[in-house]
């Protein structure tokens, strides 16, 4: 990350009160819901309660002072820090808490968007490590499952059994696992249901894991049995532009180039109708970050970026099909992470 006072200059403030989660575990490496970090300049100091202060003092590097008090402490802290103006969140601070704030600190008060977006963007070699750390369990619980995809099965039951072989690897979840069968999948968000998996239908599966507070992020769509040619050729289109989609990313590349590369490869086949979402997304302590592989997103990519490639294919009343990866942008190119087979796989 770049020096906190230089981000803090960016913005007009010598100061700022950090409380989203995401952030604070980004400063300091340990997951807390509960906490607040005082930056006044470089210096940071980070207030929580008795629920997680000794695992905080133990867990939060030496720089970084640990100390037990809520919000009152840290106005009363940064009132002695006699800073001027204190950055704070824009989208999350309440306007009740924005009133007492206003109350108790003796500075201006200037809102701000996303202060710590940007330095999330470009992941350190620990915060990578981390992130294919998550992977490689996501990546063994597909294994683990596969044989468990058999006629009968209902999306409630192999949800939870992906879920278990995740969690039992020592990962929490990346967000609640995405299972459909059949018609179901044409809802790319779908919510898991007791339908029961038949023959000739897909499965989609999206499920991530989260280790070390980083995500991780894959999709797979399998056959239990034959499927038809129409589904067949669908699948090998999504894959292609799966596959071309991640030869394109590098350093440069600008992101809403490589969505419009899914596009035009799905119009092959005139399926460029039924991708109904943006291309992927980037991936770290949270599941959705900057920068997105979208029709919006001007901006190039760099190395040290993490996103998904995920094209699609929802066809309503018929089927759904999603193949998504996890890169890194390297130089010159990018490595995937996600090493689970992407051919169709027909159980
Ligand atoms: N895999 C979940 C999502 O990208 O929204
Ligand atoms: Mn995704």
């Amino acid at each position: 990350m770049g020096k906190m006072d230089d981000i803090l200059r960016e913005y007009g403030t010598d100061a700022a009160i950090i409380s989203c989660p995401s952030d604070t575990l980004y400063l300091t490496g340990y997951d807390n819901p509960d906490c607040t970090i005082a930056a006044a300049g470089d210096e940071l100091v980070y207030f929580t309660d008795q629920r997680y202060i000794e695992e905080a003092r133990a867990a939060i590097d030496q720089d970084i002072d640990v100390r037990n008090g809520g919000m009152s402490d840290v106005c009363a802290h940064l009132n002695d820090c006699k800073v001027k103006a204190v950055a704070f969140d824009a989208d999350k601070t309440t306007y009740s808490d924005y009133l007492a704030l206003q109350k108790a600190l003796c500075a201006k008060l200037v809102p701000v968007r996303g202060l710590l977006t940007e330095a999330r963007e470009i992941k350190s070699s620990e915060e990578l490590r981390k992130i294919a750390n998550a992977q490689e369990i996501t990546d063994a619980a597909f294994a683990e499952i596969l044989p468990l995809v058999r006629e009968g099965i209902t999306e409630f039951e192999l949800a939870a059994k992906l879920e278990y072989a995740m969690m039992s690897k020592g990962a929490k979840l990346a967000f609640d696992s995405i299972v459909a069968f059949g018609a179901h999948g044409s809802s790319p968000h779908a919510h898991r249901s007791d339908a029961r998996l038949k023959k000739g239908d897909f499965v989609t599966m999206d499920f991530g894991a989260r280790v070390d507070g980083y995500c991780s992020d894959m999709t797979r769509t399998v056959a239990l049995g034959e499927v038809s040619d129409m589904q067949r050729n669908a699948y090998a289109r999504v894959l292609a532009a799966n596959i071309e989609c991640v030869g394109a990313v590098r350093p440069g590349a600008i992101c809403s180039d490589i969505d419009a590369l899914a596009r035009k490869i799905l119009a092959q086949d005139g399926l460029d109708r039924y991708f109904v979402h943006s291309l992927g997304h980037g991936v770290g302590i949270d599941i959705h970050e900057e920068p997105t592989l979208s029709r919006r997103c001007g901006k190039p990519l760099a190395v040290g970026n993490v996103v998904t490639v995920e094209p699609g294919v929802y066809v309503e009343g018929m089927f759904g099909i999603r193949i998504e990866d996890m890169v890194v942008v390297s130089d010159g190119g990018c490595i995937d992470l996600t090493r689970s087979d992407k051919n169709l796989i027909t159980l």
